[in-house]
């Protein structure tokens, strides 16, 4: 239709964009942002409800310019089966009431999972955003979600040239694949200016390079008495020599209490400990931490990525990674629990590889999700 010299849609594709927990919501919010200017297609946010305080949810729609989520499921927290049941019976109502033309699921979380079942049963086209990664870890609830997702998804948008060998490994055809590159890097490069000129750093009065930003929420560190505990003794160890600052996932906040390992962590120690514990960080907060940090300690994804792109040392507290490139090309190490006070002062001599940025993390992958969809919708 045309209207005066502009061309309207009259039905523009319906897109429903997923988003349930934290890493979620950075990986949602540049899409949302390049469908929105489209006049071809109207995205709208799905909430799962996955995460719901305010610090895991509302900040982040907030930090990152969305609208309130056109639907919200209000899943909440439970077993695996409870929660990625409750999404898939949640979210099916609206699938069939709403009748979306695509579906994009972005990350490995159980919502991921549980709407990419929803949607290819109801013949509903799903894109998988961030498809291919691979711990070879199967006692990772991700993993079984990442391979899950993948296996029945139509469109599998990579990060990197592993994820599209993973798939090839996996007998997916090329054709279902585009790589589009890494989406969080659009969500720093978006925020950027705002990241730069927050405060956080400062009203924490910590001096650039001179602290580490600590994340850790695995259940495979924080669930147990006997991997935590280590784990809080060599943060103890290490902030001898550098402060950290850490941001306590709710998950971990419960087992530290849970263990007693809280009041370890925040007393200061003869020998000059300073570990500064805070609630979970916006990401604009949290970002203006990690852009100036010595280092970051964390068993998260996404944060292995971000230290990747600004060139900061990751010592990463897992066995595995289902980011190889994090390691091969950036700036990320893992490392294993007793080992971390000597890989800490291998950061501190100067050790350390910077490393480079990935290939297409380059803040675009935004506008290569919109080309590519744009081509397989044929609008
Ligand atoms: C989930 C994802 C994980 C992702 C992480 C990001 C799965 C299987 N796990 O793990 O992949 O890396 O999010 O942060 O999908 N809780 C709150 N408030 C909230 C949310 C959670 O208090 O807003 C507490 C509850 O006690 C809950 C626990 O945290 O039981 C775990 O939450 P859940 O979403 O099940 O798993 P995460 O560990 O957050
Ligand atoms: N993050 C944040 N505040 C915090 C901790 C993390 O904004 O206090 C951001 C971080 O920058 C990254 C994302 O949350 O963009 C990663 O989420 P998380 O570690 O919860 O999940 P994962 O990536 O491990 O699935």
């Amino acid at each position: 239709l045309v209207n005066g010299s502009e061309s309207v849609f009259v039905n523009p594709i319906a897109i429903h964009l997923i988003a349930a927990a934290r890493p979620n919501f950075m990986k949602i919010a540049p899409l949302y942002h390049a469908l929105a200017r489209e006049p071809w297609c109207r995205p709208q946010i799905v909430h799962t409800g996955q995460h719901y305080d305010a610090n895991m949810s509302d900040a982040f729609f907030r930090d990152l310019g969305l609208p309130a989520p056109h639907f919200h499921l209000e899943v909440g927290s439970g077993s695996h089966a409870e929660q990625t049941g409750g999404v898939m019976i949640a979210y099916e109502k609206v699938a069939i009431r709403e009748k979306p033309d695509w579906i994009v699921v972005v990350g490995d979380v159980n919502s991921t999972a549980a709407c990419a079942m929803v949607g290819t049963k109801l013949w509903i086209p799903v894109i998988h955003l961030e498809a291919g990664l691979r711990s070879g870890d199967r006692r990772m609830p991700e993993e079984i979600n990442r391979l899950a997702t993948d296996a029945i998804c139509d469109v599998l948008w990579t990060p990197s040239p592993d994820a599209d060998e993973n798939l090839a490994r996996e007998g997916v055809s090329a054709s279902r694949i585009d790589r589009v590159g890494n989406i969080m890097i659009d969500s720093f490069e978006m925020m950027r200016s705002a990241i730069e000129a927050d405060g956080t750093r400062d009203s924490m009065g910590l001096q650039a390079g001179q602290y580490a930003v600590v994340t850790l929420h695995r259940p495979s560190n924080v669930d147990r008495r006997e991997t935590l505990e280590p784990l809080v003794q060599q943060l103890v160890e290490v902030s001898r020599d550098l402060p950290l600052v850490f941001a306590v996932h709710p998950r971990t906040r419960r087992k530290l209490e849970e263990f007693d390992l809280l009041a370890t962590l925040s007393q200061p120690t003869k020998g000059g400990a300073r570990i500064t514990l805070t609630e979970p960080l916006g990401y604009i907060q949290f970002m203006n931490l990690v852009r100036s940090a010595r280092a970051v300690i964390t068993d998260s994804g996404g944060v292995q990525e971000e230290s990747t792109y600004l060139g900061i040392p990751c010592l990463t507290l897992r066995e595995n990674t289902e980011r190889p490139i994090t390691v091969s090309e950036g700036s990320n190490r893992l490392v294993k629990p007793g080992d971390l006070y000597t890989q800490a002062q291998e950061v501190l001599g100067g050790r350390w590889t910077t490393g480079r940025r990935p290939a297409l993390w380059d803040g675009r992958t935004a506008e290569r999700c919109v080309a590519a969809l744009r081509r397989r919708a044929g609008a």
